[in-house]
């Protein structure tokens, strides 16, 4: 598998250096668009992203042609950001965890409890204009966010119960490729295991690692529930996806075309999150009833308390997420008086 996909991205990238535009087909008219992610094909960002080809290709199908490249067959999505930033594909979707090292405003996503509710969460995302002066940050490094995608909340999963933040000690647990996360987790008192997400089943199989932290869908799409039993409910994170494009594609759209494309990337947003809603719902039934997790529910106060200074810490650390991290208490405290 790893050969077949150097090969792929070898030759994608031979296309590129020959400057046979990027990736378009020789055979063929239309521009191929090439889209990589990391999730499975039932997954509501595969059925988001179909959704974005099927707009595209309505409005725009003599030109061009989307194609969708799942479960990180073009590499894992530090390697599928390198890949759409040199423009040897077009578009990746990643975590805002793999794009702090391209802008630091990222950072704040990582912060753990920063959302107080998801209806903050919903309502700073889809805040479309105040969140492109957030997508504007990795112009330097060559892609823009279009839009965004629901990954729901994350907890922490192992092979042991997790109860309380004590549990976490000693055991190692794998974040993900971010500088963040890993004093994250920390701050909880485990070891941080940085690794690519198609790696987890066999680290938790094998023992390298005791556990992992995500959403319910990791259990069931990605399988992670046939080797780790536990899912502890301390909800330490919510962290968006992102709909990345190679900026010189984009800009070297017409405007006519561009919008088409933006409004794709919406769309597909509105899928990809009514699907969100129910596929968590069904993974947690698959993962209780057919996987044999067990959902624990624990006291979220205690590990809040366990990383109470590292929001403070991460804002003297960072100066460039003091402004978005104040928007995002400004929308939880209009959340927090609603409920009172
Ligand atoms: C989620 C998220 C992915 C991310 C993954 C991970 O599945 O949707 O974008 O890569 O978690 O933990 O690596």
């Amino acid at each position: 598998m790893r050969g077949l996909k150097k090969a792929f991205i070898l030759a994608l990238c031979v296309t590129a250096v020959l400057g046979l535009g990027g990736c378009s087909s020789i055979k063929s008219e239309k521009r191929i668009v090439r889209i990589s992610h990391a999730q499975s094909e039932t997954h509501p960002e595969h059925l988001g992203l179909l959704k974005f080809k099927e707009y595209v290709e309505e409005n725009l199908g003599d030109k061009y042609e989307v194609q969708i490249f799942p479960n990180e067959i073009l590499g894992s999505a530090q390697k599928a950001i390198e890949l759409t930033q040199t423009g040897a594909i077009d578009f990746v979707v990643a975590g805002t965890a793999n794009l702090e090292t391209f802008a630091d405003i990222y950072e704040v996503f990582s912060m753990p409890y920063l959302f107080t509710s998801e209806k903050a969460y919903h309502e700073v995302m889809g805040d479309t204009d105040y969140m492109n002066q957030v997508y504007a940050s990795t112009d330097e490094a060559g892609f823009r966010v279009l839009t965004w995608y629901n990954a729901g909340t994350r907890s922490f999963y192992a092979k042991k119960p997790i109860h309380t933040p004590e549990d976490l000690k000693g055991l190692k647990i794998r974040v993900q490729q971010s500088p963040a996360s890993v004093n994250m987790v920390k701050a909880f008192g485990a070891a941080a295991s940085p690794m690519s997400f198609g790696e987890v089943y066999t680290a938790i199989q094998q023992g390298v690692i005791d556990g992992a932290e995500n959403n319910e869908l990791a259990l069931t799409n990605n399988k992670h529930g046939e080797v780790a039993k536990y899912y502890s409910y301390n909800k330490h994170q919510m962290v968006p996806d992102m709909l990345i494009g190679n900026l010189k594609f984009l800009n070297g759209l017409s405007s006519e075309e561009r919008e088409v494309f933006e409004q794709a990337a919406l769309l597909s947003t509105e899928v990809e999150m009514e699907e969100w809603d129910k596929q968590v719902e069904e993974a947690k039934d698959i993962a209780q009833n057919q996987m044999g997790v067990e959902f624990i529910d624990v006291d979220v106060q205690a590990f809040k308390d366990k990383v109470s200074n590292v929001q403070q810490d991460m804002l003297d650390d960072n100066p460039d997420i003091q402004e978005l991290y104040d928007h995002i208490q400004k929308i939880n405290e209009k959340y927090a008086k609603e409920e009172e």
